[in-house]
Formats: structure tokens, C-alpha cells, sequence
């Protein structure tokens, strides 16, 4: 039987990470890809010698050649820079635009038939980057950052009522930044909105905590970004694509039409599987929710705009 494979662009926090969990879990077989010579065979090997260890068969292999990630079933890009402290994800843009673009042109050149799982900040108009140069249909480019700041909002959620994470779901749409859009109505321990559980003062709180997650993080470390978080949800939708698991998760898609929105990529509930991103989950907002979401997706476009300008 054939071994999944994926390979993962940049092999800096986020990306060493997310490999270690795809092979810990024998999930596939990983290919670290970096422009740093050494950085990536140095990673691959240490997490290779962990393999007895833990108990896998995954390969780990790392190079600074594309030719090795030859026939991946899905490329994960983090390659670019980590936000620093005091700079916004908008001061990376033009800086990671041009990483996302010239890694997945060189990566899609040897899995055409891959899919793209996109990372690195900021989020959604780095995917507008790799639609543009993979020429890939909308269903095989999907950005993670819904599933963090879902993942981030379910553990202030259960920090705050005392409960395991595991019955917490929350419901995030919108852009991967200050403007998202969380649902607290849609947000649940048990089943149970969390409407019913705070008060409109402390759901406020948390959707404050969670849209600043990624801010809160950086001030602490000092030096780079979040990945431990990061990470674990790209696992997931790694996980969820490879497996064929259909999980119904929140992910950065093109949209065209639906939640009003068309031509641009915002977070939104999609079905993963082998296929990608294979349905696109609408639901009816309020028209606060609507505002809000509108808003978000007006950031986005700014964003793009100021690319293509
Ligand atoms: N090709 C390949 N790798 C590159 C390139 C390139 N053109 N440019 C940079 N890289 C590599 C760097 O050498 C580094 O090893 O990308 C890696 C980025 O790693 P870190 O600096 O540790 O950043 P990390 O914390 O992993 O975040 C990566 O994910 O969550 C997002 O905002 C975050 O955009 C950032 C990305």
C-alpha cells in the first residue's frame, strides 16, 4: 500500500511541529523543506531518532530541494517570517508574499495534484498568493486559522466554566486577525450555547481574548510567534484530509457567493476530506453577525488589494 506523504515548507517553529505530529501519529511520511541549509535535515534526523522512541515507521527526510517533495498528496506552508513584537500581520504581507509565491510554484511543479494547506501569516491573503501561483481549483487551497482560533476560544471557554475542553465547540468565521467573528450563539459546552452559561460581559471577554490569541502569545514570548496551537490544527486538517474523515471544520476557502461574499478567501465551517475542501457550510447570520462578518471580509479585501496594487 502506498504511504501517504506531505510535505512541509519551512522548517521553522510551526513547521518542525506540525511534522513532528504528522509522523508521531503515523499519519504520513513527512518531507521538512527550508531554504536554510542544514535546518531541515538537522530537524528531520533529530525527529527521525525520536521514532524508536515513540513508536512509528513515518520517514522523516530534510532538504533544501523540491525535488524530494516529489508526489505529495499535500504541501503545508509555513515558510516566511514569524510576527514580531509590536508588528502587525499587516507588515508581513508584502515580505511573505513572496515566499508563499516562489515556494509553491517550486512545489506544485512536482505534486500537481497536491493539496495546499496554507499557514503562514497573514493567513488569508497568503492564500490568494497560492491560488494565483498553483493555479489550483479552490477545493485543494485551504488556510488554516479558523481551527486555531476555534481551538483558542474553546480553551478560554473551558478555563472560564471549569469544564474539559472536550465538550467545548466553538464557532469562528471570518478573517484570521482582529476582525473575526466569533459565534457565541453557535458556541457550546455539551450542546449549550454559551450564552446560557456567562454573562454577555464575560462571553464578551473571551471573544476579546480570542481575537487578540495570537497578540497575547507574542507578548510573552518575545521572540516569535505561537506554534504549539498552530500546529495541532494544522494536524487536524491534515489528519481529516488524509483520512477521509469528512470533519467539519472552520478553514480559510475561496468564496464564490456564499455568506455574500465573493472572490476572496475567509473563514468559513467547510467539510475536509480526500477531495479538500469539499462542501461549504452556510448558515443564516443575524444581521449583527452579518455586519460583522461583511466587516471582516472587508479587511481581507484590503489586504488582497493592497497586494495586487
Ligand atoms: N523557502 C523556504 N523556507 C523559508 C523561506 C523560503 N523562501 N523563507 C523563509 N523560510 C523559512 C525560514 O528559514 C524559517 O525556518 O521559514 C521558516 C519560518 O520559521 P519560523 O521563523 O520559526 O516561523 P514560525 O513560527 O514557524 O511561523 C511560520 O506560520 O503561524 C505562521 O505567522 C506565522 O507566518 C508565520 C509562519
Amino acid at each position: 500500500m502506498r504511504r501517504n506523504k506531505v510535505s512541509v515548507i519551512g522548517a521553522g517553529n510551526v513547521g518542525a511541529t506540525t511534522a513532528q505530529r504528522i509522523a508521531e501519529a503515523g499519519l504520513a511520511d513527512v518531507v521538512l523543506v527550508d531554504i536554510v541549509e542544514g535546518l531541515p535535515q538537522g530537524k528531520a534526523l533529530d525527529l527521525a531518532e525520536a521514532a524508536p522512541v515513540m513508536g512509528h515507521d513515518s520517514t522523516l527526510t530534510g532538504t533544501n530541494d523540491y525535488a524530494d517533495t516529489a508526489g505529495s498528496d499535500i504541501i503545508v506552508v509555513t515558510s516566511g517570517l514569524a510576527r514580531q513584537p509590536g508588528m502587525s500581520r499587516d507588515d508581513l504581507l508584502a515580505r511573505n508574499a513572496g515566499i508563499v509565491r516562489s515556494v509553491v510554484q517550486a512545489a506544485v511543479q512536482h505534486s500537481p495534484d497536491c493539496i495546499l494547506v496554507i499557514v503562514t501569516n497573514p493567513l488569508d491573503a497568503m492564500c490568494h498568493v497560492a491560488i494565483d501561483a498553483s493555479g489550483f481549483p479552490r477545493e485543494r487551497v485551504i488556510g488554516m486559522a479558523g481551527v486555531l482560533d476555534s481551538a483558542r476560544f474553546r480553551t478560554f471557554i473551558a478555563m472560564e466554566l471549569g469544564v474539559s475542553v472536550e465538550d467545548t465547540h466553538a464557532f469562528v468565521l471570518g478573517g484570521h486577525g482582529d476582525t473575526m467573528v466569533p459565534l457565541p450563539r453557535y458556541s457550546t459546552v455539551a450542546g449549550i450555547p454559551i450564552t446560557e452559561l456567562m454573562t454577555p460581559e464575560r462571553v464578551q471577554a473571551l471573544v476579546d481574548r480570542t481575537a487578540s490569541g495570537g497578540a497575547e502569545i507574542v507578548a510573552l514570548l518575545k521572540a516569535g510567534s505561537a506554534y504549539y496551537a498552530p500546529a495541532a490544527s494544522t494536524y487536524e486538517m491534515v489528519d481529516s484530509i488524509l483520512r477521509d474523515r469528512k470533519r467539519v471544520l472552520a478553514c480559510a476557502v475561496l468564496l464564490q457567493g456564499e455568506y455574500g461574499v465573493d472572490g476572496l478567501f475567509v473563514g468559513v465551517p467547510v467539510v475536509l476530506g480526500r477531495g479538500g475542501m469539499e462542501r461549504i457550510i452556510e448558515i443564516a447570520l443575524t444581521p449583527e453577525e452579518s455586519a460583522a462578518f461583511q466587516r471582516s471580509s472587508a479587511a481581507v479585501r484590503e489586504l488582497v488589494e493592497k497586494l495586487r496594487a
